[in-house]
């Protein structure tokens, strides 16, 4: 049943996830003279990038002329509560309108204004109509002009491959290695530096507009090599997601829509964001308006299927099927309902991860020698709670550094020790192997007959319950005890079958990587005693100056270790940030 066989490849950069980060890395690699393999998980184009459907910010300023880079990154860093990295920050709202301005290049069909220029939409937290965008359909036209430069171009993408390890010698990558679910082979990659763009974890809970890929491995592999993991308690619960029926619930229902004149309503026809957020409204930072419905909801003033209300009907069927094409497709498709004419229902969804790898500001390179990240994986940027919008040009800004910073790194370098990666492809095939097994795929958690789905059901339950938009010291605590239950499990599972396509072999994978990520969240939510942006501790429901700093969490003697690094002040010439509050 065991499989041992193996192949081996070459190449100066490899970037795992094909996402718009990787995508944007490969591009730029490339151009810089690097060979450049991009390993996804998944097939090319399906990215969560997809889910960022509202727009792209950047201070362009083609409807709203008053906007510039200064009230931008003012927005980003007091709706991200001051925790979020200025640099980050400062080359995020500068670089933005390139970046915008490129992609038309690459061939992205922009929405105009009556004038030809860039058409730009409210959304929720930025003070200027700054949305540049594609309908609803923003992030996948993104894919699209990446997916035709990188083939263009002929860069290699192996498709359906997972790394489970990468390799380091004498303090500096030289490889990875992984498993290609086609062959089912294992593969040993010989390189001079990684990218990491895996994306984000959201898939770590139940109810997520993430798609099936988003297990945080990227995360785990930079964990386990010693990168430092900041900010993990900092989960995005994007207000508005589907909640019925049951086979898409959780799935994005774009803050395009309240961008362009959604209201939301609870069961009482009460716009109640005037009770929550009486300036803002609907067009609060997701926090706020997650939590305002997350509060309606317990409260009994939700909907039939647990939601409250999102109406744009007021606007007219030929706007709406003009501006929203893919939300009303959507909600006619999955769930019968003409968004023209009737209220959708909706509720928070776990959407995105603030928390990831530290990395340097400029360069995007972690504390590893040759290993870099970008995009949803790294954490700094958008501190403890992101703009929609910003993602996007996250992507393309620091996905575009990683990758001019990777090669001129890369290209002077001679191959490393491929006796030590050989040697990590042993343990790994080792390893994989051990999971498989003949026999029942049962444990005995819960007084039942556990396999692998459940086991990884359970953890995503917990997380939804206990670690979600409100949390405590008791749900914390009782999370991290059935996550060591479910830690304890897994060594009693094994999974039937071979390497080869195995969907439960995979699923193992998974959910080894997830319960160090889960355990980074909670206990990093555990540690911090306040609330601040997404993290909202009912039992310390105050900010405190004190907690202006960062959690890091990292691998010390082979077990998760927990500090904090205080925070980077902010200079003088930000002067015209207003200044934090404290009650
Ligand atoms: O609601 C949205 O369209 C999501 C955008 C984002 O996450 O940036």
């Amino acid at each position: 049943m065991d499989n041992k066989k193996f192949r081996e490849l070459k190449t100066d950069i490899l970037i795992i996830g094909a996402g718009g980060a990787g995508l944007r890395a490969a591009i730029e690699a490339y151009d810089a003279g690097a060979k450049v393999t991009i390993v996804s998980k998944s097939l090319l184009g399906k990215a969560h990038t997809v889910m960022a459907e509202g727009g792209i910010a950047a201070s362009i300023a083609d409807v709203d002329n008053e906007d510039n880079w200064k009230v931008h990154f003012s927005d980003t860093f007091v709706e991200g509560a001051y925790l979020g990295d200025w640099k980050m920050i400062e080359i995020l709202v500068k670089e933005a309108p390139d970046r915008v301005y490129e992609l038309e290049q690459y061939g992205a069909l922009f929405d105009r204004t009556p004038h030809g220029k860039i058409m730009q939409r409210a959304f929720g937290g930025h003070t200027y109509k700054r949305l540049c965008h594609i309908g609803d359909r923003t992030g996948l036209e993104i894919i699209r002009v990446l997916e035709d430069q990188v083939l263009h171009r002929g860069i290699q993408v192996l498709d359906e491959t997972i790394i489970t390890k990468l390799a380091v010698s004498s303090g500096r990558i030289i490889g990875a290695v992984g498993l290609e679910y086609m062959t089912g082979d294992f593969i040993a990659i010989s390189c001079k530096a990684v990218i990491l763009a895996s994306g984000g974890c959201g898939r770590l809970y139940k109810t997520t507009s993430n798609s099936l890929e988003s297990t945080g491995d990227g995360l785990a592999l930079a964990y386990d090599v010693g990168c430092a993991l900041v900010n993990m308690e900092m989960v995005q619960f994007h207000p508005t997601g589907m909640v019925y029926p049951e086979s898409v619930k959780g799935l994005l229902v774009t803050e395009g829509i309240r961008g362009e004149g959604g209201i939301l309503l609870n069961n009482k026809g009460e716009r109640f964001m005037k009770r929550y957020s009486p300036k803002r409204m609907e067009l609060d930072a997701r926090d706020v308006v997650a939590r305002a419905i997350y509060n309606e909801i317990i409260k009994g003033n939700g909907t039939e299927h647990g939601g409250v209300y999102l109406d744009i009907a007021h606007k007219g069927a030929a706007f709406i099927k003009k501006k929203l094409p893919a939300m009303y497709d959507q909600f006619k498709d999955f769930a019968d309902i003409d968004i023209t004419k009737q209220k959708m229902e909706v509720a928070p969804t776990v959407h995105y991860h603030m928390g990831g790898v530290k990395v340097d500001a400029e360069t995007y390179a972690t504390n590893v020698k040759g290993l870099y990240a970008a995009g949803e994986i790294t954490g700094g940027l958008h501190g403890a709670n992101r703009l929609g919008g910003n993602s996007l040009a996250d992507i393309l800004i620091f996905g575009r550094r990683a990758g001019i910073w990777s090669a001129k790194y890369a290209l002077h370098l001679e191959t490393g020790n491929r006796e030590i990666l050989k040697a990590q492809l042993q343990n790994e095939i080792k390893r994989i192997n051990s999971y498989l097994g003949s026999g029942e795929e049962t444990s005995q958690y819960n007084n039942g007959k556990f396999r692998i789905y459940e086991l990884s059901d359970a953890l995503r339950q917990i997380m939804n319950e206990d670690v979600g938009i409100i949390r405590n010291a008791n749900g914390l605590h009782n999370a991290m005890k059935v996550l060591e239950t479910i830690k304890n499990e897994i060594n009693n599972v094994k999974i039937s079958g071979t390497t080869k396509y195995n969907r439960g072999l995979l699923t193992m994978i998974e959910l080894e990587n997830q319960l160090i990520i889960a355990e980074c969240i909670i206990r990093s939510a555990i540690e911090r005693k306040e609330s601040r942006g997404a993290h909202f501790r009912s039992d310390f429901p105050k900010k405190y100056k004190k907690w202006l700093k960062w959690i890091i969490c990292r691998k010390k003697n082979g077990r998760l270790s927990l500090y904090t690094s205080p925070f980077k002040q902010i200079p003088k010439r930000f002067s015209f940030i207003p200044k934090e509050k404290y009650s």
